[in-house]
């Protein structure tokens, strides 16, 4: 059915995410554990009735054409086009749209800046039709991502950023995608900081180390890397080794961590972000030595636990803070990192 309403402008705002812990199993069948954040992409179309697609980011200001049906250039455009083509793919729209993009996500730093520029698109776009929710969505945003980007990503950064309200933590079981939304305990205080070093997924990295995965996966024969026991992957080696250890022991870093947070035990959260950090490190091989160096100063001036976050090689860590001591402890972090910014 084509959107009643597309011949008027229609926008759709969706929040970025930073993941808390269950980092690398999302397509490993774990549960994962993202919280949406106020910094937002906001998206706007309307239809021009050409074959064209006319696309301008605000932050950009110049406006670029695109054929409808043209593939993924590499450019972040993409991200709007791909979800404009599956769009049209379900005549939710009709012809080529005039697209206005607006993002106070910083891009490469591990925020699920494309995840947000997708399902706002998508969520413009289906504005008005009562059968596309926001697990509809998300899951549409997965397959552009893995289609039409290239990039074989699992489901938690679509599902956190087209469900999520700033502030409410997601359990997501990314077997079956059921879900429940937490609230953060108030004593809490989570801290998300921007390493300034900035990364892509689509460089082959984010692939190799999935691949890993599933052929672990595979060799174990469990349909998911999160099922096998500890034991069990002794019979691997490395890499596939390393990376099992990882996928096993963070799935259950990710269910103490839920029990954790309905408990409001702060300090246990907090050395299972310890955890989790130290087996990014060691054997997904995702961590870089500037934010080895961050995670380790957060910690030992008075964070309950950091850790890198999203997919790694760079961008932000996420940390966690008794609320009383967040402005003195970021003041002394800014003091050891100067060029590190504070995201919330
Ligand atoms: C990226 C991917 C997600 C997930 C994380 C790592 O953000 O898009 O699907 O795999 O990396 O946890």
């Amino acid at each position: 059915m084509t959107n009643p309403s597309s011949l008027v402008t229609r926008e759709a705002t969706v929040p970025c995410r930073v993941n808390l812990i269950g980092e690398w199993i999302d397509f490993n069948g774990g549960t994962v554990l993202p919280m949406a954040l106020a910094p937002s992409a906001t998206v706007q179309i309307t239809a021009n009735g050409t074959a064209l697609d006319g696309i301008k980011s605000t932050n950009f200001a110049v406006s670029q054409n695109f054929a409808i049906d043209a593939p993924a250039e590499d450019h972040w455009s993409d991200y709007v086009r791909g979800a404009l083509q599956y769009a049209r793919s379900r005549n939710w729209i009709e012809s080529g749209q005039d697209v206005s993009v607006e993002s106070t996500i910083p891009v490469g730093a591990g925020l699920s800046s494309s995840a947000a520029i997708i399902v706002a698109t998508l969520k413009a776009a289906s504005s008005g039709l009562a059968d596309v929710d926001g697990e509809a969505l998300a899951f549409a945003a997965k397959e552009i991502e893995n289609n039409f980007i290239g990039v074989p990503c699992g489901i938690m950064d679509q599902m956190a950023v087209a469900l999520g309200e700033p502030g409410t933590v997601l359990a997501l079981d990314t077997r079956d995608c059921s879900y429940a939304l937490l609230d953060l305990p108030e004593a809490w205080s989570v801290v998300v900081i921007h390493s300034g070093v900035r990364r892509a997924l689509s460089d082959g990295r984010y692939r190799v180390r999935r691949d890993q995965c599933l052929e672990a996966a595979a060799t174990l024969g469990v349909d998911y890397l999160c099922e096998a026991s500890l034991l069990s992957i002794d019979a691997l080696d490395a890499p596939l080794l390393n990376r099992a250890r990882h996928a096993v022991s963070e799935a259950a870093r990710s269910r103490d961590a839920i029990a954790a947070l309905r408990t409001g035990d702060r300090s246990k959260f907090g050395r299972l972000m310890n955890e989790s950090h130290d087996s990014l490190r060691e054997d997904m091989a995702v961590s870089t030595p500037e934010i080895d160096q961050l995670v380790c100063d957060a910690v030992s001036l008075g964070a309950d636990g950091a850790r890198i976050t999203g997919a790694g090689f760079g961008g932000c860590i996420v940390a966690l803070v008794e609320p009383e001591r967040v402005e003195t402890w970021w003041n002394a972090l800014k003091l050891r990192h100067p060029s590190i910014e504070r995201i919330i």
